[in-house]
C-alpha cells in the first residue's frame, strides 16, 4: 500500500506543537506495519539547511494567486525516517526564517492561503504521479487545515486513491476571503455551503472535512466534542452530518524519543521501579538550567511543571491566576516553559520577577528543556480548555510526573483521576478536575501535593503511568483499517 503522507510540520526538522510529533511517529509506524510512506513537507529554509543530501525529482509549474509557480520537488534520505522525505521546494513561498504559519511579529503570513494552496496542489501532483516517477499513491492521509484542500483537489481527478483527513485542532479554521478564492482559480463547484464557503469566506479545515472519504481526530472524546456547539467552532452541524465518517483515534507517542531510561536529554536516567535517585538529580539539573543558584534541594518541596504553546486553549491563566495563594499557603515550586502570546509572557515574567525563589519562568522553545522538565518536575500541569489530544499528559505519565488536567478531549481519554475508587482498583495516573476554572486547578493541585507527601501512593501513581504503552500499534493498526477502505 502506498500512502502519501502530507503534513505542514514533522519533528526533527520543524515542530511547533504535537502535529509535528506526530507527523513523524505516526508514519514511522504505519512503516513498520509494512505501508510504502512518502512523506510530503514544504521546504522551510530551515527545514531545507537541516537535509543531508537532496536530489531533483522534477519540476511542477503550480497555479498560485494571480500567478503560477514553478516549484521544485526534493527527495532527501533524512535519518530520522525510515522512508524517502518529499519536498516542495518554492523559496518565494516557503524560503523565510522562523515559525512556518507566522512572521516574526506574531501575525499570520499574510499569503498563507497562496502558500499552503501551491503545496496541496503539489500533493495531488505526486499523488497522481504526475512526474512519472512509478509511484502512485493508493491512500492520501492529509493533517489540519494548511493540508485541507488535499481532499478537496483529489476530488476533481477521475481515479483518485483513499483521502483521509486528521483533525488536530478545530481552533485553527484556515480561514480566507472569497477574493483570495477567486484569484487562486478554485472551482466554482466548491463554493457552496456543501462545500468550502464558511460565512462569506473560506475554510481550508472545511474542504479538508467536506472532500475527504474518512476524516479521524485525535482522541475518541474530541471525536465527541467537535459535534458541540461548545467545540465545533460553527462546524459543530457539519461534523455532526458526517459522523458516519468521522472517527476518533488517540494519538500514540515515539516511545523511543520520550523514554526516561535512554533520553540523551536527561542528567540521569531512570525507569519505572527505580525513579530516584534519577528523578531527583533532573530536579535539580532543570533548576539549574532555569538559572537557580542553590536549589536548596536538602529540602525536599514539590515542583509543578508546564510546557506549552501559550494561548488560550492551553489554560495557562488558569495556571498564573491560581499560583499567587498556592505559594501563599504550600512549600510548591513553578517550572513554567512555553513561547506564544506576548501578553502570557509577559505575565509569567513578571510573577517570576516577584517570586524569584518559588517561580521559573523560560520563555522561549527549547526542545532539550521540555524534556528535561518532563523528568525534573515532580508533577505536570495541563489545564487546557480543550484538548484534541495532548501528547504531554502521555510524556509526563511515561517520566513518573504525575499529570494534573481538565477532563476534556484526550486529556479525559489518557488521565485516570486519583479517586479512593481508582487508587483502589490501580487504575489512577494523575489528577483530573472538571471546571476550567483556577479555583478547581488549584483544588486537584491541593489533592496532588497531599498525596506527594504519602510516598507509597506516589509511587504507585508514578509507576501506573510509568507502564502504560502509549506507542503507536494500536492507532496504527486503526488508520490501516481506514486506508483499506474502497474510496
Ligand atoms: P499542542 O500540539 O496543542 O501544542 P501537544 O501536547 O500535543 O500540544 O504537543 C506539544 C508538543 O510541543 C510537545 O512535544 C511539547 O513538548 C512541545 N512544546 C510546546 N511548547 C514548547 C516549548 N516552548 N519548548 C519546547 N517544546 C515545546
Ligand atoms: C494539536 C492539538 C493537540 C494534539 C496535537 C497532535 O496541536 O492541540 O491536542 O495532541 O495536535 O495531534
Amino acid at each position: 500500500m502506498k500512502l502519501l503522507f502530507v503534513a505542514s510540520e514533522a519533528y526533527p526538522l520543524v515542530k511547533t506543537g504535537g502535529l509535528g510529533d506526530v507527523a513523524c511517529s505516526l508514519p514511522i509506524a504505519l512503516h513498520g506495519a509494512g505501508v510504502d510512506v512518502r512523506l510530503l513537507l514544504p521546504g522551510y529554509r530551515e527545514l531545507l539547511r537541516k537535509l543531508p543530501e537532496t536530489r531533483i525529482l522534477g519540476w511542477l509549474e503550480l497555479w498560485g494567486m494571480g500567478r503560477t509557480h514553478t516549484v521544485r520537488i526534493l527527495e532527501s534520505h533524512h535519518p530520522a525516517y525510515p522512508f524517502p522525505l518529499w519536498i516542495v521546494d518554492c523559496p518565494e513561498l516557503f524560503d523565510r526564517p522562523g515559525n512556518p504559519y507566522l512572521q516574526p511579529n506574531g501575525y499570520d503570513w499574510p499569503d498563507n492561503a497562496e502558500r499552503f494552496t501551491v503545496f496541496a496542489r503539489a500533493a495531488v501532483e505526486l499523488a497522481r504521479d504526475a512526474l512519472d516517477l512509478g509511484w502512485m499513491a493508493d491512500v492520501v492521509h492529509a493533517h489540519d487545515w494548511q493540508t485541507g484542500l488535499v481532499p478537496a483537489f483529489l476530488d476533481t481527478l477521475s481515479k483518485r486513491p483513499q483521502r483521509i483527513f486528521t483533525i488536530h485542532n478545530m481552533a485553527y479554521g484556515g480561514h480566507f476571503s472569497q477574493a483570495d478564492f477567486t484569484s487562486m482559480h478554485l472551482p466554482g463547484y466548491w463554493w457552496s455551503g456543501e462545500g468550502v464557503e464558511f460565512y462569506g469566506g473560506f475554510s481550508m479545515l472545511k474542504a479538508g472535512i467536506v472532500y475527504s472519504d474518512a476524516v479521524t481526530t485525535v482522541s475518541p472524546t474530541y471525536a465527541y466534542e467537535i459535534c458541540t456547539p461548545a467545540f465545533g467552532y460553527g462546524m459543530d452541524g457539519l461534523l455532526k452530518s458526517r459522523s458516519y465518517k468521522l472517527h476518533g483515534i488517540l494519538n500514540g507517542i515515539d516511545m523511543a524519543v520520550w523514554n526516561p531510561a535512554t533520553d540523551p536529554n536527561l542528567a540521569a536516567y531512570y525507569f519505572d521501579g527505580q525513579v530516584e535517585p534519577g528523578k531527583s538529580v533532573n530536579k535539580a539539573a532543570l533548576l539549574k538550567r532555569l538559572g537557580v543558584e542553590n536549589p536548596g534541594l536538602h529540602q525536599p518541596f514539590p515542583l509543578l511543571g508546564t510546557v506549552g504553546r501559550l494561548v488560550e486553549q492551553k489554560g495557562i491563566d488558569l495556571i498564573l491566576n491560581a499560583i499567587p495563594d498556592l505559594l501563599a499557603s504550600t512549600d510548591a515550586r513553578f517550572a513554567l516553559v512555553g513561547a506564544g502570546h506576548g501578553y502570557f509572557e509577559q505575565r509569567l515574567l513578571d510573577l517570576a520577577a516577584k517570586h524569584p525563589d518559588r517561580v521559573f519562568v523560560y520563555i522561549g522553545y527549547d526542545e532539550q528543556l521540555a524534556h528535561l522538565l518532563e523528568a525534573g518536575a515532580d508533577m505536570f500541569l495541563m489545564p487546557s480548555r480543550f484538548e484534541p489530544c495532548g501528547l504531554n499528559q502521555m510524556y509526563s505519565l511515561r517520566y513518573g510526573t504525575p499529570p494534573i488536567v481538565l477532563f476534556t478531549g484526550g486529556l479525559a481519554d489518557t488521565v485516570v483521576d486519583a479517586s479512593q475508587t481508582h487508587l483502589q482498583d490501580g487504575t489512577a495516573n494523575g489528577f483530573v478536575f472538571r471546571e476550567p476554572t483556577s479555583r478547581a486547578l488549584k483544588g486537584a493541585i491541593l489533592r496532588a501535593l497531599d498525596c506527594f507527601t504519602q510516598p507509597k501512593i506516589w509511587q504507585q501513581l508514578q509507576s501506573t503511568g510509568m507502564k502504560q504503552d502509549f506507542g503507536w500499534e494500536y492507532s496504527a493498526a486503526q488508520y490501516i483499517k481506514l486506508y483499506q477502505q474502497q474510496p
